[in-house]
């Protein structure tokens, strides 16, 4: 089955005005259009407010607690969450009062793999 992870981080300049939502829409069309996706994942910090809104911004839904699977910012084993996009859900339709990115031309979206979040992987077809 063809199954996706993402993850995502900005330039700090370039947060809060919508790039990564509007970024991970379009990799959700990416993947479902051209990339016949059955299933995006991905993992967040649990107390990383941002990573989780633009998720459930982009139509994704909490799907459950990894307890202590992350080491935290003390070096601690902390919790993180996972979130799915299944082709129901995209039917749906996402949550649609993000604000618009406004590009300018000079900020970065980028994808890959950071503070225990997975890099953009494409597993083959089973
Ligand atoms: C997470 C990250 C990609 C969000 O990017 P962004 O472009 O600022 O996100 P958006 O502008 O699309 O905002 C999405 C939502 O997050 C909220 N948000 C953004 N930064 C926030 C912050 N620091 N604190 C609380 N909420 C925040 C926005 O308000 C918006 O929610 P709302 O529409 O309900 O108000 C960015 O903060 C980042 O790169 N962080 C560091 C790396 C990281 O944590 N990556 C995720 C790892 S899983």
């Amino acid at each position: 089955m063809r199954s996706f992870e993402i993850s995502y981080w900005l330039r700090t300049s370039a947060t809060r005005q919508g790039y990564a939502t509007e970024a991970v829409r379009l990799l959700v069309d990416v993947a479902y259009d051209q990339l016949q996706a059955r299933r995006i994942a991905l993992t967040c910090d649990q107390h990383n407010i941002a990573s989780r809104r633009v998720a459930e911004h982009a139509g994704f839904v909490l799907e459950g607690t990894l307890r202590s699977s992350v080491l935290g910012s003390d070096g601690r084993p902390a919790d993180s969450l996972v979130l799915s996009l299944v082709p129901g859900d995209r039917e749906r339709g996402p949550p649609r009062a993000a604000t618009a990115a406004k590009p300018s031309g000079q900020d970065c979206v980028g994808a890959g793999p950071i503070g225990g979040c997975l890099p953009i992987v494409a597993c083959p077809p089973r």
